[in-house]
């Protein structure tokens, strides 16, 4: 073959790559390559995931059985155990799932990781680093090697927000809040007019006597609700809805499913964002830190300008469809999300005890 001839082939080959790469991300919209971190590779790589993926599930002990509490974790553990994605057959699995009751004691953990590196050849292949599980709270340092391997190196599942210290970024996942009632999901932002800058439900454990909140309270720029009360509606009053961080996030997806932008409240950076590697959520949502009181909260926002607040509203609105738990999965929902999630971690990097010292 002549140089040119060569030369021609490499050509076409790279104009057949580009044709390719183009066709692929011109049938992304402009709002899916602002919403996701990777939308191109997040769509194939999903579809992948539901061919593909699968999970061996231990049989927890009967004490130990789950019997979780809080929507998110229940719902995601009785739709995976009837899923697809559960095989009978461990040597084809990707990943495999330890369930054990949210109230189960350290004592009673280190058993039960004891019993499964004893009976399967799994858990030393990786140390744990195939293996996840699901604590609402999130599990402790420990000085047992068991839980100590589980808490390193296995995937743990909690819910957002999670207690400082029992979240480890890169490797643990959050399940999205749970709704209180079912919402509808808009197709775009509604456009509205608000009354109010920023409006926060206020739960009785926030009412301490920090001088932010009393600073939000006295404002008229913004609606504190302390009283239960029908949030949604006093969520369609204001052009952002504020969240303290490790507070009460239960009106969080419906915030973002109904455009109003969130202002999560935070003193140190934020790890555990539900869909944290999907989601681009500075698209999304403003971190805002309690120093500069309410009137640097105020200089912040005054400077998002109104092109952008749009923006990020429609990324809301794209997001919202991911953060959302159905009864009976759909497709991209908070279930399959929590899934993709476990799905990119399933080839893990190892913590390793070092075994002469
Ligand atoms: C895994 O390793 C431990 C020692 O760290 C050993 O006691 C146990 O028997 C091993 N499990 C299997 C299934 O070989
Ligand atoms: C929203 O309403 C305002 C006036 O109320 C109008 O100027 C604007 O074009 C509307 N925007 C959209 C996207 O409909
Ligand atoms: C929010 O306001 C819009 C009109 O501005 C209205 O159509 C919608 O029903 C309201 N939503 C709720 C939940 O009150």
């Amino acid at each position: 073959m002549s140089f040119t001839t060569q030369l021609s082939l490499i050509v076409l080959l790279c104009f057949s790559l580009l044709t390719l790469i183009r066709s692929e991300s011109s049938s992304l919209s402009g709002r899916e390559k602002s919403t996701y971190l990777s939308p191109a590779i997040l769509f194939a790589n999903y579809d992948k995931m539901i061919a593909e993926f699968k999970i061996y599930v231990y049989a927890a002990p009967k004490a130990l059985s789950p019997t979780f509490t809080s929507s998110p974790e229940s719902m995601f553990y009785s739709n995976l155990i009837r899923s697809e994605f559960v095989t009978r057959n461990a040597e084809e699995a990707h990943l495999f799932f330890v369930p054990f009751a949210p109230d189960t004691s350290t004592r009673a953990l280190a058993r039960l990781v004891r019993e499964i590196r004893q009976s399967f050849p799994y858990w030393n292949r990786s140390l744990g680093a195939d293996h996840f599980f699901i604590s609402r709270a999130g599990i402790d340092y420990s000085s047992d090697r068991n839980v100590l391997e589980l808490k390193k190196n296995s995937v743990q599942i909690s819910c957002f927000p999670t207690k400082s210290g029992n979240f480890v970024p890169h490797k643990d996942i959050t399940f999205p809040p749970p709704v209180d009632s079912p919402i509808e999901l808009p197709h775009a932002p509604e456009n509205r007019t608000t009354t109010f800058l920023g409006y926060m439900k206020l739960n009785k454990d926030d009412k301490s006597t920090w001088n932010f909140i009393d600073e939000l309270v006295d404002d008229q720029d913004f609606l504190i609700e302390s009283e239960p009360s029908d949030h949604k509606s006093n969520i369609n009053t204001s052009k952002y809805c504020i969240f303290l961080y490790n507070s009460d996030m239960n009106c969080f997806v419906e915030a973002i499913a109904q455009g109003c932008v969130p202002v999560i409240i935070a003193d140190r950076p934020i790890q555990d964002l539900p869909l944290m590697d999907v989601i681009r959520w500075s698209e999304i949502a403003v971190v805002i830190s309690t120093r500069g009181g309410v009137k640097g909260m105020k200089l912040v926002l005054s400077e998002i300008s109104e092109d952008r607040l749009e923006k990020m509203k429609e990324s809301a609105v794209v997001a919202s469809k991911n953060l959302v738990w159905n009864a009976a999965p759909e497709p991209y929902d908070a279930f399959y999300m929590v899934m993709y999630q476990l799905w990119l971690r399933r080839h893990t990097i190892r913590y390793t005890r070092r075994e002469f010292v």
